[in-house]
């Protein structure tokens, strides 16, 4: 094997450069390269300071996550980390791309630090379930404010060079060239004399118990059950009380115990689940549609979302309403959502009005014609459905995708609308869909290759998790989902609330419960839906009434402010429990001659695990999901699952 750090002497000064592609992450190999590094440097009477770089795209992303299921080797990371920090000589880190985890810890052990403009630093281990375990909650509190340092370490979330500068983590930014930069940097330390170790300052600050205890709280309420974040915290309180040694010491106990822990595993299989969801085979090797120029029709809450997304990824969108008022409307629903985003700083203006420079709202399909894809998001109704893709196959280019972004309807009917079936594809995103990383793609019995080599294609372009679904009544997600919402008002008709439910689950880590969800995402939906499926629905089949009940008063969700839950106008953003839904329940309960009896939450969350997992199996056996990871990827990224728990085929032990 070569070795993937190489080191170079020009001038008195050595380039230690780590190369181990695609993130350069710290696998034996390399933690071994660095310490040989070292060994070399601290031999050679002819240098004076080291520049630690990293070829290709990024410096070091991390720790190699791949080694975590098994027995670590020497050299450990701290003992290199510990090599650099005692060098004889100032060693100074060059970041570019991202400097993550070990990355960043590595960077914290060398004397200073440079960074290329467009660098991101950060300590994302709480999201594998882990604390940083080679100094980090040691040496970022003696560089960084405290509280820097707790959002940084408790949330995993990277900072941008500029920021890193200005909080103190980084002392210089390069200016144009990264390595002649630090090279200059280094040769003005060997001039100048070896700044103090990170680890040998004081920490910036030693807060009371108050300080912590309060901390404690708020990252508890946040984590949902995770335990990383808490740990994360308890780790960076050692690393400011504790005499150094006993610190670092801490921390790599406090790592290598939740390194096996259950959380972790589920993390770690969640990254990996992330990066592998299939593709088809024979899409590989085809090209895609060339996604310049793209077209939505629909500009409700769907089309405005789905538009935004593609504007803030560079692409141009034209977008067909029914009428002028409507298209009026689409236009005021997509500058909202751009402006929303440059608000909360995610946008600078110049890119805010290129975004919005890119798009129009039409009352007609003309603008449509020269799009590579077209997604439609009209309502939700078959006739329209099929109205809207005959008249997009008249009117687009004859080599367009034409896309659906329904979320239950047979996508292959939808096809046969058109001419030439081929081109057609379900695209299924999530709302807000500017924000929601999953994208099912949905694909129909005739689907070209290039039609689904353009919807994943496209999916890469909005940064998106593309999943690959079968044509059924609601896919991968919406079909488990369906399953457990029925099961969920089954147990209403035996004994629990809704508030009970939804207290259940986001006990077990969901950010709502299931309630709480339709009544945002309203209920009309899901309601037009049953209607559909009433005719084919075997007699005997157990169905509750309650659902449909509510939908009969008008109650849709908070789109008409009563739904699961009341939502009083008082401002209180949380629903209500409301006893018109109690008593319907309590009706239905007595109708069926059900006597109520008091479920726990585990109960509960068993049984919604449960039929989650006979519905997840189901759709493995029709073969609507590729493998067991793509449905775990759908259910946490479209649905909520706690992401710590792993989706539920691996709380199941289910794996590809
Ligand atoms: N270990 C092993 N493999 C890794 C890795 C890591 N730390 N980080 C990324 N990879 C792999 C990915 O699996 C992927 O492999 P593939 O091509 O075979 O699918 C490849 O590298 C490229 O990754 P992405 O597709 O994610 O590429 P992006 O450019 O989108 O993102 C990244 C790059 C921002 C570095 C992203 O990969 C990332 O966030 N990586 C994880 C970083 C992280 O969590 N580091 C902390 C590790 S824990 C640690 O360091 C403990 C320490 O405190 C002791
Ligand atoms: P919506 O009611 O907010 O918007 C539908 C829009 O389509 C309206 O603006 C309407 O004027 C327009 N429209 C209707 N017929 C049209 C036609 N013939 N030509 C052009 N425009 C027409 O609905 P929403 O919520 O945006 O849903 C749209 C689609 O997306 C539906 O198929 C829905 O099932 C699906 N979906 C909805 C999700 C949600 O959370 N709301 C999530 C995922 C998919």
């Amino acid at each position: 094997m070569t070795n993937p750090v190489s080191v170079t002497v020009e001038d008195g000064i050595a380039l230690v450069t780590i190369d181990n592609p695609p993130v350069n992450a710290l696998s034996l190999a390399v933690r071994q390269g660095i310490m040989d590094a070292v060994t070399r440097i601290e031999g050679d009477a002819s240098v004076g300071a080291a520049v630690l770089a990293c070829a290709g795209r990024t410096f070091v992303a991390g720790a190699d996550i791949r080694e975590f299921g098994k027995p670590p080797v020497e050299p450990h990371l701290p003992d290199v980390l510990a090599a650099i920090e005692a060098s004889r000589v100032p060693w100074v880190a060059a970041v570019h791309g991202t400097a993550l985890g070990g990355g960043l810890e590595l960077a914290l052990a060398c004397h200073a630090r440079i960074a290329d403009p467009a660098a991101k630093l950060g300590l994302p281990e709480v999201t594998l379930g882990l604390v940083p375990g080679a100094g980090g909650t040691v040496r970022l509190p003696r560089l960084v404010a405290l509280d820097d340092a707790i959002d940084m370490v408790t949330s995993g979330k990277p900072v941008g060079a500029k920021k890193a500068n200005g909080i103190g983590l980084v002392e210089r930014i390069a200016d144009g060239d990264l390595l002649a930069d630090a090279r200059t940097y280094a040769a003005e330390l060997n001039q100048s004399g070896k700044p103090e170790a990170v680890s040998a300052r004081p920490p910036r600050e030693v807060p009371g118990d108050d300080f912590w205890a309060e901390k404690e709280k708020a990252i508890a309420a946040r984590a949902r059950g995770q335990a990383s974040p808490v740990e994360a915290l308890h780790a960076l309180r050692d690393g400011v009380t504790l005499p150094v040694p006993d610190a670092f010491a801490a921390e790599r106990a406090r790592f290598l115990r939740l390194r096996d822990s259950e959380q972790a595993a589920a993390l770690r299989y969640m990254f990996f689940a992330e990066r592998n969801t299939g593709r088809p085979a024979d899409i590989e090797g085809v090209d895609p549609l060339p996604l310049d120029s793209t077209g939505v029709v629909g500009g409700g809450t769907m089309g405005a979302g789905i538009a935004a997304a593609m504007l803030l990824a560079g692409m141009t969108v034209a977008l067909a309403e029914r009428d002028a008022d409507a298209a009026g409307k689409a236009q005021e629903r997509v500058a909202g959502i751009l402006d929303g985003s440059r608000k909360r700083g995610l946008l600078s203006d110049a890119a805010h009005d290129d975004a919005l420079s890119r798009f129009s709202a039409h009352d007609n399909y003309g603008a449509l014609a020269d799009c590579d894809l077209v997604i439609e998001a009209v309502f939700e109704e078959m006739g329209v459905k099929n109205a809207v893709f005959a008249e997009l196959d008249r009117v687009c280019r004859p080599d367009a995708v034409l896309a659906s972004n329904t979320s239950y309807l047979d996508v292959n009917a939808i096809a046969e609308a058109t001419k030439d079936p081929s081109r057609v594809v379900g695209l299924h995103f999530f709302s807000p869909a500017h924000i929601m990383k999953l994208l099912e793609i949905v694909r129909t019995d005739a689907a070209a290759p290039t039609t689904l080599a353009t919807a994943f294609a496209l999916a890469k372009k909005l940064k998106k998790i593309p999943v690959l679904a079968g044509v059924c009544d609601g896919f991968i997600g919406n079909r488990i989902m369906s399953a457990y919402r029925r099961e969920c008002d089954f147990i209403l008709e035996e004994g629990a609330l809704p508030q009970d439910v939804d207290a259940a689950m986001r006990g077990y880590g969901f950010a709502m419960g299931i309630y709480a969800v339709q009544d945002m995402a309203g209920l009309d939906i899901a309601w037009a839906m049953r209607k559909r499926r009433a005719e084919t629905r075997p007699s005997d089949e157990r169905y509750s009434k309650i659902a449909d009940r509510i939908c009969e008063l008008g109650r849709f969700g908070r789109k008409t402010g009563a739904g699961w839950f009341a939502y009083p106008s008082d401002g209180a953003k949380a629903g209500q429990p409301d006893p018109a839904i109690e008593a319907i329940i309590l009706e239905e309960s007595a109708r069926l001659g059900y006597e109520r009896k008091t479920f726990t939450a585990d109960e509960i969350m068993q049984r919604i695990l449960s039929s989650m997992q006979a519905e997840a199996r189901a759709v493995l056996d029709e073969g609507i999901a590729l493998k067991p990871s793509d449905i775990d990827v759908t259910m946490v990224h479209g649905y909520g699952f706690p992401r710590h728990k792993g989706g539920p085929m691996f709380a199941a032990g289910i794996r590809d």
